[in-house]
């Protein structure tokens, strides 16, 4: 047992936890779309005009905020117009990065904005910068947000949607500097000023339009598009960053079989997080320290080898403890850096690398990632305050801090959040809370063996439960378990 110290100070209050810093990412690769997300109006499996409920209803317990759609590197290669008007029309897809399948564009943007509507969340669409035209993204946005008699709201109208829908985010270009096109950065942020120059607001609506930013730790890219970027032709700079179990891109380990080395490889992986949204919000401070540009996380998540059998262009994994623990260890950072982190999308909602549902047929599962933004979701729109762990080690040969944790405020409430990324021992953790005086504290954990993992036969092996903590004064103790994540709500 190790016993911690920690130290929260809610008179110092920063920045705003942007709740989009919980978003989520859907893209046509394997079934997250089709099988996943969508049905069909047809299917057995109870919906909403095609849409899942039980997605929904997943969707909206955990309080999503945003998601992004439709890709990643399909975003690159996506033309709207063949995804709306008559399904039976619609022209016929190859989805050439993912398993070359052939879609039959069933799901577009209609159906997308219902799902948005159905959830209660901001869409956040990735526009074709890659292999589009100016003119198509362009009266993309007037499809949807313009509200006027020209051809396109008129189009609009006649596949079946009268008013136009709000569009906030729009990303203009998708990893730019690989699937999107391989571009240098001199040359993207010439492409993306072009490009938004034409993504006009219409109708009431404002465009919060996201550049393509860095690939983990490519500095050089963030310094060179930031250079051009101000608040009037930019709201944000996406990063995307993937985990890797073993470091090792061409043999990434399973999601539900690793060792205890592998575990403590994908924490400290994981944790490489921290410097990323240090080094990049340095940069940035250089170009806007007025922090006008926020930094978009909008891929992160544990990218493992498929699950045996499975089709190698789908992306399938299982989901278990381990993924607990990185989701927790990411989340706490975002919410120390808010200041400058402002959105982040876990790759990807439903049947997708780290995703939070998985489905069989009829079949649903909550994995351990989705109960960590359960437990976390009461740190939307709060006020991180001060927090700080007189840290431990864990691991053997490969070292890394013991306790993530984050604090913030909201409403009179305030919510601790903690893991104990030890797999091996338990930590008892003392808070000393300085500026909230609390009377009572509600806890629950999600805690397990490291290869804990929820599944279609066993659905619930990994839930939340309620967790006793001591609170004495400004004095709160907590015993924590291996592998473990804590969520406490004090008022
Ligand atoms: O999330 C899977 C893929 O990872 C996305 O399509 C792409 O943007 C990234 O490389």
């Amino acid at each position: 047992m190790k016993k911690i110290s920690a130290y929260i100070n809610a008179k110092d209050k920063r920045s705003v936890i942007n709740p989009e810093i919980y978003g989520h990412f859907s893209e046509h690769l394997g079934r997250c779309i089709y099988d996943g997300i969508y049905v069909g109006e047809n299917s057995s499996i109870p919906n909403v005009r095609g849409i899942r409920s039980d997605i929904v209803e997943a969707f909206k317990n955990i309080k999503m905020p945003v998601l992004r759609w439709p890709g990643g590197c399909f975003a690159d290669t996506y033309h709207w117009q063949e995804a709306v008007g008559d399904k039976k029309l619609r022209k016929k897809e190859h989805n050439v990065h993912w398993g070359g399948v052939t879609e039959d564009n069933s799901f577009g943007t209609h159906e997308f904005f219902d799902l948005c509507e159905q959830v209660g969340c901001e869409p956040y669409l990735a526009g074709n910068l890659g292999s589009g035209t100016i003119q198509e993204l362009s009266e993309w946005i007037e499809y949807i947000t313009l509200d006027d008699t020209s051809p396109m709201p008129e189009l609009r109208r006649k596949n079946g949607r009268e008013k136009p829908w709000k569009l906030k985010y729009l990303g203009i270009g998708n990893e730019n500097w690989g699937c999107g096109g391989n571009m240098r950065p001199e040359y993207y942020i010439d492409e993306y000023i072009r490009y938004q120059t034409f993504c006009r607001d219409h109708s009431g609506n404002h465009l919060f339009k996201i550049a393509c930013g860095p690939n983990a730790m490519d500095y050089n890219w963030t310094d060179t598009i930031m250079k051009r970027l101000n608040k009037f032709n930019a709201g944000g700079i996406s990063l995307h960053y993937y985990t890797i179990p073993t470091g090792d891109w061409n043999k990434k380990g399973s999601g539900r079989k690793f060792s205890k080395e592998e575990y403590y490889s994908t924490i400290s992986g994981t944790l490489q997080m921290e410097e990323l949204l240090t080094r990049h919000s340095q940069i940035m401070d250089i170009h806007d320290p007025n922090k006008d540009i926020g930094l978009v996380v909008d891929e992160w998540g544990v990218w493992c080898d498929v699950e045996e059998g499975t089709n190698p262009g789908f992306l399938y994994q299982q989901n278990t403890m381990r993924d607990a623990i990185v989701a927790a260890c990411n989340l706490n950072m975002f919410n120390i850096h808010s200041d400058r982190v402002i959105m982040a999308n876990l790759a990807q909602a439903v049947n997708v690398l780290q995703s939070i549902v998985l489905t069989e047929g009829e079949k649903i599962v909550l994995t351990p990632t989705y109960h960590v933004f359960d437990l976390f979701k009461t740190h939307q729109g709060g006020r991180s305050v001060y927090c700080f762990i007189e840290n431990a080690e864990a691991g053997e040969s490969i070292k890394i801090p013991m306790i993530t944790c984050s604090a913030s405020v909201k409403d009179g409430k305030m919510t601790v959040t903690f893991a104990n990324c030890s797999i091996d021992e338990d930590a008892e953790i003392t808070f000393d809370i300085t500026g909230f005086e609390a009377e009572k504290a509600e806890a629950r954990i999600l805690t397990g063996e490291r290869q804990d993992l929820n599944d279609f036969d066993l659905p619930d092996k990994v839930a939340p439960k309620e967790y006793p903590v001591s609170l004495n004064g400004r004095t709160m103790t907590a015993a924590v378990p291996p592998c473990s994540v804590v969520s406490v709500i004090l008022e």
